[in-house]
C-alpha cells in the first residue's frame, strides 16, 4: 500500500491517502493540546502508545461485535484504517464523576455513578464543542434516529468490554470519548481513537491519574503515565 497526500491534519494526527479509495494511513502525533488547542504542548512516545492501544483495543471491540474503522497497524505510529465520514459528535460516556460532570453539576471527582452516562458534543471548534441531545442531533441532521440508536448501543457495548478489559491491569475506566464515522457503502463503524488522550484512567487502587488529565491539569508526570498504561498493556515501545 503507497502513502500518498496528505489529506488532513488535525490536532493530535494526520491523514494521508493510499492508491486504495477506501482506505487511508492516519499517523499519530506527539502533540497534545487542551482547553480546545488553547495549551499546546508535546508528549515524547505519544503517539506511538496511542496508536498501538487504539488498535489493541479496536481489534478486541471487534471481536465482540463492535465495527471499527481499523484495518492494519503498518508502523508504530501508522494504522491503515477505512475512510468514513465522521459523525460530527464527540460521544462521552462516564462511569464515575470526573472533568466536566464534576463542574457541571457539582458532583465530587470520583463519585460512582448508578449507571453509565452518555453525552453528545457537537464537534465545532470555534464553539467549543457545545453538549447536545438527541433533538438538536435530529434537527440538524447530523446523524439520522437509526444511527443513534446504534451509537448508543456500541458506545454502552464499549463501555462494558472496556471496564472488563481494564480492571484486569487494575485500571479503573472513568470516562471516555467515542467517535464514529460511516463507510463509503453506509455502514456505521467506530473510528478516532481510544487512548489516554481520550479516556481518564485511574490506578484502581491508588486512584493516581494514569491519563491526558496530567497534562491539562499541569500535574508532572504526563509522560511517565503513558509510558505506565502502554506497560500495563503490554505494547512494546
Ligand atoms: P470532560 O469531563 O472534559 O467532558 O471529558 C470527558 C471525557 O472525554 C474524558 O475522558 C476526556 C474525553 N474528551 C476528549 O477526548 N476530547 C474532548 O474534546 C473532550 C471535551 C473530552
Amino acid at each position: 500500500m503507497k502513502k500518498l497526500e496528505q489529506l488532513y491534519e488535525g490536532k493530535a494526527k494526520k491523514v494521508f491517502a493510499t492508491d486504495q479509495p477506501d482506505l487511508v494511513i492516519v499517523d499519530y502525533k506527539d502533540d497534545a493540546t487542551a482547553l480546545n488547542g488553547k495549551k499546546r504542548g508535546t508528549i515524547k512516545g505519544k503517539g506511538a502508545i496511542n496508536n498501538m492501544m487504539t488498535n489493541r483495543l479496536m481489534q478486541m471491540l471487534e471481536k465482540n461485535g463492535v465495527p471499527t474503522h481499523f484495518v492494519e497497524e503498518i508502523s508504530d505510529r501508522e494504522t491503515v484504517v477505512k475512510k468514513v465520514s465522521i459523525v460530527p459528535l464527540e460521544v462521552i460516556i462516564r462511569n464515575v464523576a470526573a472533568g466536566s460532570l464534576s463542574k457541571r453539576l457539582g458532583i465530587p471527582e470520583g463519585t460512582p455513578l448508578r449507571k453509565p452516562v452518555i453525552e453528545y458534543c457537537y464537534k465545532c471548534d470555534e464553539l467549543d464543542d457545545p453538549m447536545v441531545n438527541e433533538y438538536h442531533i435530529a434537527a440538524m441532521g447530523w446523524a439520522t434516529d437509526e444511527q443513534m440508536k446504534l451509537i448508543a448501543e456500541y458506545a454502552l457495548k464499549v463501555d462494558s468490554v472496556l471496564i472488563r478489559f481494564f480492571k484486569e491491569i487494575n485500571v479503573e475506566l472513568i470516562d471516555f470519548k467515542l467517535e464514529f464515522g460511516v463507510t463509503s457503502d453506509g455502514t456505521l463503524v467506530l473510528a478516532d481513537e481510544i487512548s489516554p488522550d481520550t479516556c481518564r484512567f485511574w490506578d484502581a487502587t491508588t486512584h493516581e491519574k494514569l491519563d491526558k488529565d496530567r497534562f491539562r491539569r499541569d500535574m508532572g508526570g504526563v509522560e511517565e503515565a503513558y509510558i505506565e498504561m502502554a506497560r500495563r498493556l503490554h505494547i512494546e515501545e
